[in-house]
């Protein structure tokens, strides 16, 4: 058991992060990793409704009932809007995404 500030903070058995990747960063993908020990992190910009974003956080619950990261690119897109950016965030803070702070 590898014990580290990151394993602590996640409480996951290894102390690695997939990072955001667009069109990679799905439920799927996030739970793929969490369940093998890792964290893995949904990507926000693949999802550009406020539905999809919700329904992609509630699959990863449904696959993984390990803490995972969110990805709020600050990659300059002309897809991502500031009405996105504002959307990714409240949903987080709503409390769809636990350990927010
Ligand atoms: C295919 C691919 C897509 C990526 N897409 C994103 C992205 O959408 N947003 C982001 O913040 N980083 C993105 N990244 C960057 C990764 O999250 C990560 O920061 C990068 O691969 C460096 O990680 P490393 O130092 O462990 O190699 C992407 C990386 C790859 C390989």
């Amino acid at each position: 058991m590898i014990k580290t500030k990151i394993t602590e903070m996640f409480g996951s058995e290894y102390p690695i992060i997939c990072g955001a990747m667009m069109w990679l960063g799905v439920p799927e993908l996030v739970a793929a990793v969490n369940n093998a020990g890792g964290i893995g992190t949904l990507t926000a910009a693949i999802f550009q409704t406020e539905e999809e974003f919700r329904g992609a956080i509630q699959r990863t619950r449904e696959l993984t009932d390990k803490a995972f990261m969110v990805g709020v690119t600050i990659l300059p897109s002309i897809a991502i809007t500031d009405e996105h950016y504002k959307m990714y965030l409240r949903v987080c803070a709503e409390g769809q995404c636990r350990g927010w702070k």
